[in-house]
């Protein structure tokens, strides 16, 4: 079965006065329909630029989409569609959740209007047909009194009510694919849990693919079918939620496994932040661009070529030349003699 949607070679950047930020660097991977795909990673590493580029959201200029760079959805490579195409399949095919709902809800406009309005047009619904349908979907997300809200405007909702209607907004011509955009990060966490809960409510109850992106591997834990690491631009991991949880192979993930509280640990293991900071995206380093921050970095091999993706097991892959799990120890200092398993380098002592 071909898969709902798969971005093939995806490259963005971005052109700035100080150079060309390379945000997203040749990004693939494929979302089947129904399921749930979580994207994590740290602040900049192209999670949002990858969503947007999907939904065709990035102006360009200052963005540059490389012309090899495929969005396949239904068999359709949305790159290429002529705008008002594009127009009919955002909001009503594939929708999205921001961060912030305030950016996105018009602020003068009662939220009836503005969810009644997208069914208008994408749904050919008249108005009472509108407002009957707008009532059901404020139900569905947990709005209290639904039926009395529809003449309030977003302001007199509180946070995690406006994402709820924001909810019922991307939901309400049956998309079939849901970008969520860090959807609960601006929330308290007992929001932050009921709009999780709400989300996979909805793929249960109306079978909508998700593409969940969060920078926070916990919340992406016990919601997601398969997960993806990002890291300055590329996917660095892929693998199904449980075998990424238990057997992390890319040094990067296991850091951010181990600066995150777990509920499975016994002993009361202290969390490790990850040292120091993504690389320069104008400039990125010619080797792996995690190794200036790798525990288990070796000197000359880890710098000489970015990694590739490769198999460290069926469905699951990881960018690192050398086969590094939770268990390996982490080197006291960087060996001075190493020899590469991945390409079979073998590098001289270093000075
Ligand atoms: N309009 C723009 N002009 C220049 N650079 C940009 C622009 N938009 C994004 N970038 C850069 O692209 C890179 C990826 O940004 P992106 O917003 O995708 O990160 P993210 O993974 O979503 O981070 P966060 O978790 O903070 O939302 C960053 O280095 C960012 O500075
Ligand atoms: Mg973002």
């Amino acid at each position: 079965m071909e898969p709902l949607l798969k971005v093939n070679n995806l490259k963005v950047a971005f052109k700035t006065d100080g150079g060309l930020v390379k945000a997203v660097n040749d990004v693939n991977f494929y979302l089947n329909e129904g399921e749930t795909l979580g994207i994590v990673g740290e602040s900049g590493s192209g999670k949002s630029v990858t969503s947007m580029a999907i939904m065709r959201l990035l102006p360009t200029p200052p963005a540059v989409i490389d012309s090899n760079s495929q969005v396949i959805f239904k068999g359709q490579n949305l790159l290429k569609l002529k705008d008002d195409q594009m127009r009919k399949i955002r909001g009503k095919e594939i929708a999205m959740i921001f961060q912030d709902p305030m950016t996105s809800l018009n602020p003068v406009l009662t939220i009836g209007k503005q969810i009644t309005e997208s069914l208008k047009l994408h749904m050919h619904l008249d108005d009472r047909a509108a407002s009957r349908r707008a009532i059901e979907l404020l139900k569905l997300v947990g709005i209290p009194s639904a039926d009395k809200r529809l003449g309030d405007y977003p302001h007199q909702f509180s946070g995690g009510m406006r994402q709820r209607v924001m909810i019922a907004m991307a939901i309400s011509c049956d998309p079939k694919l849901l970008i969520a955009d860090e959807p609960t990060t601006a929330l308290d966490v007992t929001i932050q849990a009921q709009i999780l809960e709400l989300l996979k409510r909805l793929r249960q109850e109306l079978g909508t693919a998700i593409m969940l992106i969060t920078h926070d591997l916990g919340v992406v834990a016990g919601m997601c079918d398969r997960i993806q690491v990002m890291y300055a631009g590329k996917i660095v991991e892929t693998a199904s939620a449980k075998p990424l949880y238990a057997n992390p192979r890319m040094p990067y993930t296991i850091g951010l496994l181990n600066s995150i509280p777990r509920l499975d640990s016994e002993g009361q293991d202290r969390l490790i932040p990850i040292q120091g900071l993504p690389p320069d995206m104008i400039t990125l380093p010619p080797g792996c661009p995690f190794e200036p921050r790798c525990a288990y970095r070796q000197p000359v091999v880890c710098q000489a070529k970015v990694p590739e993706l490769r198999e460290v097991e069926e469905g699951h892959r990881a960018a690192c030349l050398f086969d590094i799990t939770k268990e390996t120890p982490i080197p006291e200092v960087p060996a001075p003699e190493v020899v590469a398993t991945a390409n079979d380098v073998r590098i001289s002592p270093a000075g």
